[in-house]
């Protein structure tokens, strides 16, 4: 058995599709424990509302980012995950972190990386006029919004989409492309090889891109 420790800052609907991919689909995984950065996120409310357990390492309460990050780690240790998922997680992490979980260390990111890293991604590929945008889940590494790609869905840009419809489709695939992620991880299919990231034993019908053509 496998355990998962989830991080968040907001409303944890990616903690919550994986939970309840965990639930359905039965693999050998469980999460042991949901770490928010902020007491008032909302995702804490829905991992207590599922049974998991939750707690709070406040970003606030430190004056240096490596203290919170220290903070952290203590917390994540505490409960020996095998694999540490960032699922809306606001914070930069810092390289001695990112070291001390590499290889272990997954991040879902709202575009089709390496296009818009950073903030505000709904946004600046309506801008940019893009016909496709998504979503891609990776390994983290040392850079922002960078690591060996685990797998990416693509959805369409529609003519009269705005930030929040185009935010919507994107989530929608998001909440498809990070269980289906984890789950390759937690069976020990990915290897990352020259830093990029191949998935053993393809299952028919299973790739590492999605196409969620819905809403
Ligand atoms: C998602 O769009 C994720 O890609 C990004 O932050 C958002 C988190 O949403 N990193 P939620 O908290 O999982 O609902």
């Amino acid at each position: 058995m496998r355990s998962i420790v989830v991080l968040i800052s907001g409303r944890g609907s990616n903690m919550v599709a994986l939970a309840q991919a965990l639930r359905d689909e039965r693999w050998p995984a469980a999460i042991v424990g949901v770490i928010a950065d902020r007491p008032q996120a909302g995702g804490l409310e829905r991992a207590a509302a599922l049974g998991l357990p939750g707690s709070v390492v406040d970003f606030r309460g430190y004056a240096r980012r490596e203290h919170f990050e220290h903070a952290l780690r203590e917390a994540i240790d505490a409960l020996a995950p095998d694999l540490i998922v960032l699922a809306g997680f606001m914070r930069v992490l810092g390289a001695p972190f990112v070291e001390h979980y590499r290889g272990r260390l997954l991040n879902i990111h709202p575009s089709l990386l390496p296009a818009f890293p950073g903030l505000a991604t709904h946004r600046r590929a309506l801008q940019a006029g893009v016909a496709v945008h998504g979503a891609t889940v990776h390994f983290v590494g040392v850079e922002v919004d960078d690591g060996p790609i685990v797998a990416q869905a693509a959805v369409p840009v529609r003519a009269d989409d705005d930030e929040q419809t185009l935010a919507a489709r994107v989530l929608a695939a998001e909440h498809r492309l990070y269980p289906m992620a984890v789950r390759w991880f937690v069976e020990g299919r990915l290897r990352v090889a020259g830093g990029r990231v191949v998935l053993l034993d393809p299952r028919p019908g299973e790739a590492r891109w999605l196409w969620n053509d819905v809403q």
